[in-house]
């Protein structure tokens, strides 16, 4: 195997979903425990460009940290930190939004789709956002970047930054390609045409007590009758397919083909599955929520090996542009 080295965040913009963790975080620990030469961050700058509280922003960012740790990220395997401690993703963020032509920013699917949900605030880090993440991409001049399906766009920008950069400046960073075992996007339980996001009741999450799921899946919009295929029907079966059994998941199928599909024993059994599956990440969350003295000295080594790198690229780049 090849080592490669890969990059990825999460924004700190409220607790992970189950969307999170399969888009993102599982392939990250497998990334890891292959040997892969991993960078995994909170993006808790890009968490400040929707609408957010300090208290709620700090204690999001604790939630986040504990979340990798308590999903299997091992600071000892993978360079895990905090993306506002590396002072050069702004720098390098800055340079970039000197290089991106402005329409590139403007028709990015995330920034039409939050300036429609965030009217009250379109502020220009929503519009700027893909520049900072591909400052936070490149920085670490990584060959692969593994997102969910939402995010794709976003890093193929970070590949037209490259080649700009590299075609006007002399080459500096690789184009990495966005990873993913296979396209992603878990859809909102309760409005199945969306994706499902960290704001609103839509939202499995992976620390959600089994009570909790199981209430969640309930209410969760599937289609009117037994045998009939529907997006909320599909989304529960792609669940299936990842929290299941082989058995379960033919057993449903079957009952789909013949038309009596009931729903409810779907549901109970996916919420059955969620349960188990996050059991011990529930338990080993919690543990590390109790240890915040620990988590902020994981992400202070965390952030010394990042910087390192981050500012020896920093210093090629500037070298390259005539920043003195
Ligand atoms: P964020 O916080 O929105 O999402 C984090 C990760 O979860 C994936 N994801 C999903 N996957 C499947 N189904 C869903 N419903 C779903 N919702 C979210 C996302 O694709 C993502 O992989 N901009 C990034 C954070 C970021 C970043 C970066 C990522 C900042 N800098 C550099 C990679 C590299 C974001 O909004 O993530």
């Amino acid at each position: 195997m090849e080592k490669q080295t890969i990059v990825s965040g999460v924004r700190a913009s409220g607790k992970l979903h189950i969307g999170n963790y399969l888009g993102a975080l599982q392939q990250w620990v497998e990334l890891q425990n292959q040997g892969h030469n991993c960078y995994f961050f909170i993006a808790d700058l890009h968490g400040i460009t929707t609408p957010f509280k300090p208290d709620e922003l700090s204690q999001n960012t604790l939630d986040v940290a504990a979340t990798y740790l308590a999903a299997g990220i091992d600071p000892e395997k993978s360079v895990f930190f905090l993306q506002n401690h590396i002072l050069e993703h702004a720098t390098l963020a800055w340079i970039f939004n000197c290089i991106l032509p402005l329409s590139e920013l403007e028709r990015m699917t995330q920034f039409k789709d939050k300036s429609k949900s965030h009217k009250e605030n379109i502020n220009a880090g929503l519009l700027t956002y893909p520049a900072l993440m591909a400052a936070d991409i490149l920085m670490y001049k990584p060959s692969a970047v593994p997102v969910g399906e939402d995010q794709t766009q976003h890093v193929e920008l970070s590949r037209v930054v490259a080649r700009k950069f590299n075609n006007r400046f002399g080459k500096v960073f690789p184009e990495p390609h966005t990873f993913m075992r296979k396209p992603l996007r878990i859809m909102s339980l309760a409005d199945p045409a969306k994706k499902m996001s960290k704001t609103g009741d839509e939202a499995i999450l992976m620390d959600d007590s089994p009570a909790e799921i199981s209430r969640k899946l309930k209410k969760a919009v599937t289609a009117s009758e037994a045998g009939h295929k529907s997006p909320g029907v599909e989304n529960l079966f792609s669940l299936l397919e990842h929290f299941g059994s082989k058995e379960e998941v033919a057993f449903f199928h079957d009952q789909q083909k013949q038309g009596n599909l009931k729903f409810s024993e779907l549901k109970e059994t996916l919420a059955k599955d969620i349960a188990v599956y996050f059991e011990n990440f529930r338990e080993k969350k919690q543990e590390l929520l109790a240890r915040p003295d620990y988590l902020a000295k994981i992400l202070g080594q965390g952030a010394d090996r990042a910087r390192t790198v981050a500012q020896a690229t920093l210093t090629e780049v500037k070298q390259k542009i005539g920043l003195l």
